[in-house]
């Protein structure tokens, strides 16, 4: 709450010529990982899960699950094209890749186990080490085997079985090369879009189920976390550490639309479930979820106390609030006139400087998991990276603790429920050629210069 109000009252607006003006890159610490990120669903191919099941299917009212009506399909076909990635990321003058694991290729049955599959994101973690690259890897990127979510998916308590075992064994396979691990990516948009809003799969719109499968997706993160500091025991880059643990947490700027009492508490709700029930978890060991009428969920999670190394932050917007007669009592949206990328999500490089500034004094380092913009000709990029960057170097000069940056995306990918509409990758993926060549947009460009100035 009273972090709440401090960020109201402080209201910084970066200015565009200082913006433009400043040496990008010089003001990050050094050993700062400028990386890039991607998920295994999104640019791989060729994966049979519980998405690639929900794309080919419609709603009840037959209107299709994927807006443009594609289908991942081939993706960015990476799960071939890693070299030509890895030419990508040198050319950007990364120094750290984010990817994921595919569970439903690694493990396609119950207890199978795909040791081909194995031995090539093994040789892909082997070789971002060998090229300088630090290799950040997602155990869980927001995709189910068929078979997990046949047997009821993140409600099923065996699911946390399963998982962990995934977990470990995915440690055994890539320990050697990988320090730093998101358990699970975002697991309140997944517990809010999959089983709130029933527009991601089990398609749900259950308060009560949304809030027991974020409590669920707090537990397996404890029980993968467990795992991998048992069975990963190599400290592949030298620094002391062999684990680096966090999940990737969705963050957004909530913005209350006026200064009226039920706009104020409303936006104050809506940011105690989305921001900070999380990372409270986190902070305490125990789950504590609220949405007025409908749920009170308490939960003491086992191991989950302490079981972050740092706290993975992806940002992408603000949104502004107005109280309202919904379910969730608010409306969201974004004021006419203020910049937008393609997609509609507001452009609010201050808000990152302010969530940042908000988890400085949580205990561990932080690293921002991800952060980008739908831009579908490429030329305003720049400016969003630019200004982004800007804000966590705002936040390292009052003294925040920030280890990394990982831009979303490298290349053009599956945008969910959005299709292949979306463009956020550094590099364009032309869809329309069987190739699916990559070429650089005028952001690689921008990337580079904060890699040079970094010391890159
Ligand atoms: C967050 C998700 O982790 C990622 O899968 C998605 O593509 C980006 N945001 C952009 O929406």
């Amino acid at each position: 709450g009273l972090a709440l109000l401090a960020g109201c009252s402080e209201r910084p607006s970066f200015d565009p010529a200082r913006v433009n003006a400043a040496p990008i890159g010089k003001g990050l610490p050094r050993g700062f990982l400028l990386g890039t990120s991607t998920s295994s669903h999104q640019i791989e191919g060729g994966n049979e899960n519980d998405w690639a099941t929900w794309e080919r299917a419609s709603f009840p009212d037959g209107a299709p699950h994927i807006k443009d009506r594609s289908v991942s399909g081939p993706a960015a076909d990476s799960w071939n094209r890693f070299d030509e990635d890895v030419k990508s990321m040198k050319q950007l003058g990364s120094n750290a890749y984010r990817f994921g694991v595919e569970w439903s290729r690694l493990e396609p049955t119950p207890g199978a186990w795909n040791a081909e599959a194995a031995e090539r994101y093994r040789q892909w973690a082997h070789t971002l080490r060998v090229q300088g690259i630090e290799p950040m890897v997602t155990l869980h990127h927001f995709t189910l085997p068929n078979w997990v979510a046949e047997s009821g998916g993140w409600e099923n308590p065996a699911t946390l079985d399963a998982f962990e075992r995934f977990s470990g064994r995915v440690a055994e396979l890539l320990g050697a090369d990988v320090d730093w691990w998101c358990t699970i990516n975002e697991p309140n948009v997944l517990a809010v879009f999959g089983y709130m809003d029933g527009v991601w799969p089990p398609g749900k719109t259950d308060t009560v189920a949304a809030a027991q499968v974020l409590a669920n997706l707090m537990e397996a993160h404890a029980r993968a976390a467990r795992q991998l500091r048992a069975l990963d025991t190599v400290d592949a880059d030298g620094d002391g550490k062999a684990t680096l643990i966090s999940i990737a947490h969705h963050v957004r700027y909530f913005q209350p639309a006026s200064g009226s009492v039920t706009d104020v508490a409303v936006s104050g709700l809506t940011d105690a479930f989305f921001n900070e029930s999380v990372p409270e978890a986190l902070r305490t060991g125990r789950i504590s979820l609220f949405v007025p009428g409908s749920v009170s969920l308490q939960r003491d999670i086992p191991g989950l106390k302490g079981s972050i190394d740092y706290l993975g932050i992806n940002y992408y917007t603000r949104d502004h609030i107005r109280q309202d007669t919904s379910p969730s009592f608010s409306h969201k949206y974004v004021p006419a006139g203020y910049d937008t990328n393609d997609l509609g999500w507001e452009l609010h490089p201050e808000g990152l400087y302010l969530l940042l500034e908000r988890f400085a004094n949580f205990g561990v380092p932080l690293v921002v998991t991800e952060n980008g913009m739908d831009d579908r000709t490429g030329e305003r990029r720049p400016y969003y990276l630019r200004s982004h960057l800007y804000a966590v170097e705002q936040a390292v000069a009052k003294g925040v603790d920030v280890r990394g940056y990982f831009h979303w995306s490298l290349i053009d990918n599956f945008e969910w429920a959005e299709g292949y509409e979306p463009r956020f990758g550094l590099f364009r993926v032309d869809r329309g050629n069987a190739e699916l060549t990559r070429q650089a947009t005028p952001a690689v460009e921008t990337f580079r210069e904060a890699a040079r100035n970094l010391g890159l």
